[in-house]
């Protein structure tokens, strides 16, 4: 394939980043720009230099361009509609974490993708640090034999976001959507994406709607806790935190617990804004028992010069130029979808709630 011609849709702060990733490809143009805010992308183009892009107020225009594929990096709930009409304009897809805001746009997204025969692909960076791959092996090695309970969830001391990311219409979530779904991905992929099957789930924003605490707190509409309860098929249990604001420094370690062994992982970093698992994994602790002899293994964490923002942005490159699958496909990043979906609705109606997949979900 000739270079790489890229669109990007959503010209904020996230679109920087997926620019910069581009910029650094020899092989790759970002060739257009589009925000619906007027006047956004073309000063977008400007203050980063894309001296091959085009600035569009709408994304339609963009489409109708010759590109190979697009960013998506608009407010979660633009991610459904963009999705869907790049797909059906002929173009490979990356859109942003989370997928969309609830799990009926997930699937009709994933649909039109295949139907194009393009690539749907999210953008859970994680899954390019090595700690997160190592733990994957663990998990699949059978080390720990059959893994009956997970216990996962980020949590910030203090760390709400204003804007769109407060706004029910906007955002469909609140830290669930912003950032429980890298603690989900960090299990469900370690666990080989296991169906759920129902969730029960409690959900509060005594913080967010509170102008003591929140600047915004008028305007607050989502979640700033969640809990949830999750099964999962196989026999298996996720119990599932997710935290923006608390009076406590953690909401505590990852852990699988199986019939052989257990794991047991730490987040990376410090400070009011750490303990959620976007910034990679702290550390990582094998618990063995055998026959009463206790056993405590710590596994060394990789070090890594790794840019995983970076390396998220050029796998896609890489796929949509070897014409490979997506390498972090819609149809696995459904099933986060579904339980943050389930979590919502069991939370609203207090009670546990049924996940219905669609068959074709494997
Ligand atoms: N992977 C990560 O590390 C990471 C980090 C931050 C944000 N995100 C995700 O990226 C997305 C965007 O976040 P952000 O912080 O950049 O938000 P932002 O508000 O800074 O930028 C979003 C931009 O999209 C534009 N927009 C809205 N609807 C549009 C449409 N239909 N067409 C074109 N443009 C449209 C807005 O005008 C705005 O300029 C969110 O889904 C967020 O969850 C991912």
């Amino acid at each position: 394939m000739r270079e790489v011609r890229i669109g990007i849709i959503g010209s904020g702060g996230i679109a920087a980043a997926h620019a910069k990733a581009y910029k650094e490809m020899d092989d790759v143009k970002v060739v257009a720009v589009a925000d619906v805010i007027p006047g956004k992308a073309t000063q977008f183009v400007e203050n980063l230099e894309l001296s091959d892009a085009r600035a569009f107020n709408n994304y339609q225009e963009l489409l109708e361009l010759e590109l190979d594929g697009v960013s998506i990096c608009t407010p979660n709930v633009a991610h459904h509609r963009t999705s869907i009409d790049s797909s059906l304009a002929g173009k490979h897809v990356l859109v942003e974490k989370p997928m969309a805001v609830t799990l009926e746009q997930a699937i009709e997204m994933t649909e039109v993708a295949k139907k194009a025969e393009k690539i749907l692909s999210i953008g859970f960076q994680p899954r390019y640090d090595p700690n997160m791959q190592a733990v994957k092996e663990i998990v699949q090695s059978g080390k720990l034999g059959n893994v009956y309970y997970v216990e996962t969830g980020g949590g910030r001391r203090r760390g709400m976001p204003r804007g769109t990311f407060i706004n029910k219409e906007l955002a469909g979530a609140g830290a669930m959507a912003d950032i429980g779904c890298y603690s989900l991905d960090l299990v469900l992929h370690a666990l080989g994406n296991p169906k759920p099957l129902t969730v029960s789930a409690y959900t509060s924003n005594h913080f967010g709607t509170n102008p003591v605490y929140h600047p915004e707190a008028d305007q607050f509409e989502v979640e700033d806790f969640a809990v949830a309860i999750v099964r999962l098929e196989g026999g298996k249990v996720l119990n599932f935190k997710t935290s923006w604001a608390m009076h406590m420094d953690t909401l505590g370690a990852t852990m699988f617990l199986g019939t052989s062994a257990g794991l047991k992982l730490t987040p990376a970093g410090s400070g009011p804004w750490s303990g959620v698992w976007d910034g990679g994994i702290g550390s990582i602790s094998l618990f063995h028992d055998v026959m009463g002899h206790h056993v405590d293994s710590a596994i060394p964490v990789k070090t890594h010069q790794l840019n995983i923002f970076a390396e998220k942005v050029r796998d896609f490159v890489v796929s949509v130029k070897g014409g490979k699958p997506a390498p972090i496909p819609g149809e696995q990043i459904l099933i986060n979808q579904a339980i943050v979906d389930g979590a919502l609705r069991s939370a609203a109606q207090g009670q546990e709630v049924r996940i219905d997949l669609p068959e074709w979900v494997k």
